[in-house]
């Protein structure tokens, strides 16, 4: 790993699109004013409107007004829209790519950029084969190790089950080298995720009492008031548990159960995160499936006030796709053997929140007198908040004042926003100059997205050969549906509440 990210031109495919304008563009604007960017430095967009580089300019501020924490000002905005440029074209049109190098040639010409590249594939997956074979067919791709170098960043979804993933897998191993792909997953960027393994690694405390003597049970929720925000076509083909489980959520569950690794290095880290995919119990058979997961759909708003999935613009009014998910793992091997580790997300729930609460055991045996005393006393549960109002929490018994033996429970919290000033970088900020730097470790490897894949494809079969039957199973904007309570309830425990 080099610690600067390196001098390059970001090839950027689908650079109208909805990413590029919600998230690349409002990011690489907040490295450039943080003075991150690399000195020399240019984005090429290519996508299908037929624009100008001033208009493609134009459209970006618009972008960065509208999703940036704070609007660009002027003079900053001018020294950075100046290393802005565009291509029209076909994804499909050869001339397209014999443009792009030419183009390429000429702003490393003027930005001095080394010909080093970095493709970014924010298009619909559908786009990946194509783009791939393109970029080899006008020989863009350079294959020998240093530089200058060619990196392919691509967004997820990596596939839709195991077997397509293998597929575009290889589609992309025809043409880049394993060490030349960086599969995005934005929760991997966001600074309290990568303090997982701070927490875990940099303190001497958690590490002895990180397995399945000490721990109970673990919760991972990401809670979402909103809904699908217009992408009725997108999620019709997704669904909950690709779009946030197969992904964000096992990384994070891989980040929490992983063993130390060797070092900070890329695959040193991500090996040990491959093994916790490895080690997660498959499913028997679909009574397995059925058994270990909980899936809903959302209705209306008890108010009348939100519209149910099923009446969201592009989506089936028969739909059988849900938008909430539960479902219980294991891990099996020496650590977490026994210890479930319960994930849930959903759309239009009553709180926006993700987080991370690992349970630790009851006390052995009460020491206090009466039963009722030590019946009040909570298991100690730490709670790793991700988002929003980033915090670490503790939660452990107290003595209440008075002359009587009264516990009460406590928590102790560390909040992101009172001891660091400033806003925390964006997840794209980090993964875009840890690609320029070409340091991997916070992208998903090709074995680790197969191996989640093998995990997540028999429950997509199962549902799909059982459709559900009582959808919509949740109001808009309520908690989830009844059967996430009841998978917990059946091992006589409950989800903590939503908090916001
Ligand atoms: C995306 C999903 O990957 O992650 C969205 O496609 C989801 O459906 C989003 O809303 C959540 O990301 P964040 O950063 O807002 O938690």
């Amino acid at each position: 790993m080099t610690d600067k990210p390196q001098p390059c031109v970001l090839l950027l495919f689908g650079a109208t699109g909805d990413l590029t304008r919600r998230k690349l563009m409002p990011a690489l604007y907040q490295l450039h004013v943080r003075g991150l960017l690399p000195p020399h430095f240019a984005v090429l967009g290519a996508g299908r409107q037929p624009l100008g580089n001033e208009q493609f300019r134009t459209l970006m501020r618009e972008a960065c007004e509208a999703f940036c924490p704070t609007p660009p000002d002027d003079a900053q905005w001018r020294s950075f829209a100046g290393c802005l440029y565009y291509e029209a074209g076909h994804f499909t049109d050869q001339t397209l790519f014999q443009r792009l190098n030419m183009s390429l040639r000429e702003i490393d010409h003027r930005h001095h950029t080394r010909g080093n590249r970095l493709f970014y594939l924010a298009t619909l997956p559908s786009s990946y084969p194509l783009l791939v074979k393109q970029l080899r067919d006008a020989e863009m791709v350079n294959h020998n190790p240093g530089h200058p170098f060619t990196r392919l960043m691509v967004e997820k979804p990596f596939g839709r089950d195991l077997a397509s993933a293998i597929a575009l897998n290889d589609e992309i191993a025809g043409v880049f080298r394993e060490d030349q792909v960086y599969r995005i997953d934005h929760y991997l960027g966001k600074e309290t995720v990568q303090n997982i393994l701070v927490l875990r690694f940099g303190n001497a405390i958690f590490e002895p009492l990180w397995n399945r003597v000490h721990i109970d049970h673990v919760q991972i929720t990401a809670a979402e008031s909103i809904g699908i925000e217009g992408r009725g076509n997108y999620y019709e083909e997704t669904g909950v548990l690709s779009d946030m489980v197969q992904n964000h959520l096992l990384q994070v569950l891989s980040l929490v159960a992983m063993e130390p690794p060797l070092s900070f290095e890329a695959d040193a880290i991500r090996d040990k995160k491959t093994e916790v995919f490895r080690a997660l119990r498959r499913f028997y058979d679909a009574d397995d499936v059925i058994a270990r997961t909980a899936r809903g759909q959302y209705g209306r708003s008890a108010d009348g006030q939100l519209v149910g999935y099923r009446e969201e613009p592009l989506v089936d009014p028969q739909s059988p796709v849900p938008t909430f998910v539960a479902l219980k793992a294991f891990i099996d091997n020496w650590r977490w053997q026994g210890v479930p580790f319960y994930i849930r997300t959903g759309k239009r729930l009553a709180q926006t929140t993700t987080e991370v609460a690992i349970h630790f055991r009851q006390i052995p045996f009460c020491l206090f007198g009466q039963e009722q005393v030590c019946s009040r006393i909570a298991p100690n549960t730490l709670i790793l908040r991700i988002q929003p109002r980033e915090a670490i929490g503790l939660s452990f018994g107290v003595k209440a004042p008075g002359s009587e033996t009264s516990v009460d429970n406590a928590l102790m919290q560390f909040t992101y926003g009172k001891h660091f000033d400033g806003e925390l970088p964006l997840a794209y900020e980090r993964l875009l100059t840890d690609a320029m730097r070409g340091y991997a470790a916070l992208f998903a490897r090709r074995d680790s997205v197969e191996e989640a894949w093998r995990f997540i494809t028999p429950i997509l079969e199962t549902w799909a050969t059982r459709p559900p039957t009582d959808f919509p199973d949740y109001a808009a904007g309520s908690d989830g549906p009844p059967c996430a309570t009841e998978l917990l309830a059946r091992d006589g425990r409950v989800w903590r509440p939503l908090e916001s």
